[in-house]
């Protein structure tokens, strides 16, 4: 499979940001979505209140009243020399790993958190800008950020920095897991306890919401890119074969798995051969794959662990009764669920759309914000 085949998946919602034709889908609350050829009724209405999930893998956008307006792929494409950017989002992913030299295509965030400042700043710009701009009446939007609960102050400034210099208003933050909980429809402000795992890009987040607040909070930077990586390094251990990481990504998302489901599969995998450096295609199944993710997915279920054991006792029992909801692009590992309920004897769900629960919850809370104030901030 191909690198844009990888970043087509679990893609609903996507617009091309840049090539927009004369077709708008324009999504109305309820969850309905209508197509207005040449017209965006919803661009008579300023966008001034903006959900953002700026993730290490994807970033969402949801715009009030309109729903989830952007998916892209959290990547920027730049000219070495100049500095400018010669891509952002979907057309950039497809450069990794196949840039000439003058060009870069980088990943601003890491493991969860902002990780080149400048970049970050010039996606989110370019992201909030092809949206404001699609809209009649233009002004400076109000706008909420999911951020990793576990965020230094100095990551939490940059976050804010960048949204403000891209054009926001107000920047509120809200935590990830949060977020992610509110996406699924969890009464977060009730007093039961509610366990949420968000396994991310960049990170995994483990949490207990209770009361609008997060009881307890576990969180590694260990997600989906770790599995890429380990599928690398397992390419160019067991068969000499150096692999780039859409590819490696592709491998997981095809044939991966993190216990048997009963559905073993094979694929052929193309790299360059390390010793001969002639390009050269092996056949690899999936039971080797699982093996090769072992270690990440070990990190995974022994944090859940670590989250269960500093759970207060009288919210322990309402997830022995209600479960834990796993949320995010690496709860579709196949067979992550299996074994997370081996492991801790509770029942797992997951939710349908994992990728968009977060930008789901922060559209929530803007569509709600007095139930959720509570939950923002600043
Ligand atoms: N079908 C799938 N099977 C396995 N993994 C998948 C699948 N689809 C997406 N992923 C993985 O999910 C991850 C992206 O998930 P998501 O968009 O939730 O992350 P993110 O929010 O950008 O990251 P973070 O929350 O860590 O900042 C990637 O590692 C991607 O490879
Ligand atoms: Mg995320």
């Amino acid at each position: 499979m191909d690198s844009e085949a990888v970043a087509r998946n679990g893609d609903k919602t996507r617009f091309q940001t840049g090539k927009l034709p004369g077709t708008f889908t324009t999504h109305v609350r309820g969850g309905s979505s209508m197509k207005f050829p040449g017209l965006n009724l919803m661009s008579w209405l300023p966008a001034n209140e903006i959900a953002v999930d700026l993730g290490t893998a994807n970033t969402l956008v949801y715009v009030k009243g309109e729903g989830i307006v952007l998916n892209e792929p959290s990547v920027v494409a730049i000219e070495k020399s100049t500095g400018k950017i010669k891509g952002i989002g979907l057309e950039a992913k497809r450069m990794l790993g196949r840039t000439p030299d003058g060009i870069l295509a980088v990943r601003p965030l890491k493991d969860g958190v902002i990780a080149d400042f400048d970049v970050t700043e010039k996606m989110l710009r370019y992201f909030l800008k092809t949206i404001i701009d699609k809209h009649v009446f233009r002004v400076k939007p109000k706008v909420i950020i999911c951020v990793p609960s576990g965020i230094t102050e100095v990551e939490r400034r940059a976050v804010r920095d960048s949204a403000e210099t891209a054009g926001a208003k107000q920047v509120l933050m809200v935590a990830e897991p949060m977020a992610a909980a509110i996406g699924v429809g969890l009464p977060v402000e009730t007093p039961t306890g509610n366990m949420v795992i968000d396994i991310g890009g960049g990170t995994t987040e483990i949490a207990v919401i209770a009361l609008s607040g997060i009881v307890s909070d576990t969180s590694i930077r260990t997600g989906g890119d770790e599995l890429d990586q380990a599928i690398v390094q397992f390419m160019r251990k067991n068969y000499n074969l150096l692999v780039g990481e859409p590819t490696a990504e592709a491998i997981k998302i095809k044939i991966g798995s993190a216990a048997p489901t009963g559905d073993e599969r094979e694929m052929e995998v193309k790299g360059r051969d390390l010793v001969s450096g002639i390009p050269k295609t092996v056949r690899v199944h999936s039971t080797e794959i699982r093996e090769a993710v072992q270690e990440p997915i070990q990190q995974i279920v022994d944090a859940v662990r670590r989250a269960l054991e500093i759970t207060p006792p009288e919210l322990a029992s309402d997830i022995v009764d209600r479960g834990i909801v796993m949320t995010g692009g690496g709860a579709l590992i196949r067979g992550l669920d299996l074994l997370l309920a081996q492991e801790t004897g509770l029942p797992i769900h997951v939710d349908e759309d994992p990728l968009t629960c977060v930008v789901r919850g922060t559209g929530r809370i803007l569509d709600d914000f007095e139930k959720y104030r509570s939950v923002l901030s600043t």
